[in-house]
């Protein structure tokens, strides 16, 4: 294997104009677009995460896990970033929710970080694991019941993301009937959509009414673990920290779920392995982390100072976002094999690195298991229904998820169920058509975006 120098220093961009990390040609071939810059600019390219708004991508594997890891050089807090400093970030511009300031876990450092998160490790560790197995299994059987005889069914929007859906609603306390409604907010924010920002502030006025409903009546369920484990926490803390664990999960759960069945099903040696036992679920699972992880590109870190880091010159506030995908796929991740995902191994950088690293592994892994095991075992003789090549992928920077995952199988009729386990009780997440609007939090009390206004 012959040496290949790093890339000489530079301070130009480049002559071309920055690769676009958004819109359609970037969500048809995301791999394709991080091989060009690998190759053009080594581990770490300019791109522009939205129109005129440009950021370093880091793409190579041990340059990726050094910026996770070095919060001096690399900050959370968006306040560092020039563009919302310097105002150049116009107030309703739909990267904000996703990369803006928020005073949540996600977008803090060092003490402040470690305070918020710990609330968050003591709300999951509350999780029963078992119950949540078989509320992922039993909403699963039912959704499969629903198409079994058709012979066709589209997985995501009739698998992946409703089974998500009814794990959150069922950890959240709400009606799963509102399921759909917080997943269709979460995936404006997550799309960097024209709407995020107004699906953002439905999201936390929603999630607000259900802190204040379970602060008179509590249950077992995470606003709830919440309230009772982050006492000295402010409003906004408690709104923004429960924002943050419904937007990070519930879009990558479904992601996961999503990208580990087509994963399985465009490679048909893998699916008989799992048929036979050969290999398993959480096999599969791990190579489609290592493939198609479903935060593809991680919003964001900012550089608190100017360094040469790479080989590029980066200023004081420039954006980095780490490209996870790319950074799992690095040749020199791999040894020089030039194999994305040579063995079943969990050096992948799909649930993130440092202290940042996604603290709800087991539970995401537990849902996206159980789901797919449940579908293997019911339906064994499903098939894609279009080329690989043919599926669509949402047009998010950020997330990698399928819109749609046509299959077609055997028709079967499904088999007589017992009657399904009660809903226990739940909070309301939508104000109730007589209330007045301004009372019920539909104007959160709490963020407005000149929270980063704050000195830092
Ligand atoms: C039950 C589902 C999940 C929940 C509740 C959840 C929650 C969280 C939270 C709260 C964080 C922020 C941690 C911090 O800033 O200290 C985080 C980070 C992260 N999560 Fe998850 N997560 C879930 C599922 C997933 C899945 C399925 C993936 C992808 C495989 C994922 C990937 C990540 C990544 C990459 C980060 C790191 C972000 C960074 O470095 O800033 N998460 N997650």
């Amino acid at each position: 294997m012959s040496y290949v120098p790093p890339p000489r220093p530079t301070t130009d961009t480049g002559q071309m104009p920055p690769a676009r990390l958004y819109g359609a040609d970037f969500a048809r071939d995301p791999h394709g677009l991080y091989a060009r810059l690998r190759s053009r600019w080594g581990p770490i390219a300019p791109v522009e995460v939205g129109p005129g708004v440009p950021a370093w991508l880091v793409l190579g594997y041990q340059e990726a896990l050094a910026v996770a890891r070095n919060v001096e050089l690399f900050s959370s807090d968006a306040r560092h970033w020039h563009a919302t400093a310097g105002g150049r970030l116009p107030q309703d511009s739909p990267l904000l929710p996703m990369v803006g300031p928020r005073p949540a876990l996600t977008r803090q450092d060092g003490p402040a970080h470690l305070r918020l998160r710990q609330t968050v490790l003591d709300v999951l560790q509350r999780i029963d694991r078992q119950r949540l197995r078989r509320v992922t299994a039993t909403a699963a059987d039912a959704l499969i019941d629903a198409w079994l005889q058709h012979g066709q069914a589209d997985l995501v929007g009739r698998f992946a993301r409703p089974v998500a859906s009814l794990a959150f609603t069922r950890l959240l306390g709400i009606r799963d009937s509102d399921g759909e409604t917080l997943h269709t907010l979460v995936s404006k924010v997550v799309d960097s959509a024209s709407e995020a920002r107004a699906a953002d502030h439905d999201l936390q006025a929603s999630l607000l009414r259900l802190i204040d409903a379970r602060r008179t009546n509590p249950a077992e369920d995470i606003p709830s673990w919440l309230l009772q484990t982050a006492a000295g926490l402010s409003e906004a803390e408690l709104v923004h920290q429960l924002t943050v664990l419904v937007l990070t999960g519930l879009e990558s759960t479904t992601g996961l779920i999503g990208n580990t069945l087509v994963h399985l099903l465009s490679r048909p040696r893998l699916l008989a392995a799992v048929a036979a036992g050969r290999s398993t679920v959480s096999d599969a699972l791990e190579l489609a982390l290592w493939a198609d992880p479903p935060v593809h590109n991680v919003a964001a870190r900012w550089a608190t100072s100017d360094l040469t880091f790479a080989g590029r010159r980066i200023q004081r506030g420039d954006v980095l976002v780490l490209a996870l995908a790319a950074a799992n796929a690095d040749p020199a991740a791999h040894h020089g094999t030039n194999s994305p995902t040579p063995t079943v191994n969990r050096a992948h950088l799909a649930w993130g690195a440092g202290p940042h690293a996604c603290p709800a592994r087991d539970p995401a892994r537990l849902i996206a298991e159980s789901a797919v095991e449940r579908l293997l075992l019911r339906v064994p003789a499903m098939r894609l229904a279009v080329e690989p090549t043919a599926l669509l992928w949402r047009p998010s920077p950020w997330a990698r998820a399928l819109t749609a995952l046509p299959v077609h199988f055997p028709p079967t009729a499904p088999p007589p169920r017992p009657v399904p386990e009660p809903e226990p009780e739940t909070a309301p997440l939508k104000p109730a058509e007589n209330e007045d609007p301004d009372e019920t939090g539909r104007k959160p009390r709490t963020t407005n975006w000149a929270w980063w206004s704050l000195d830092l």
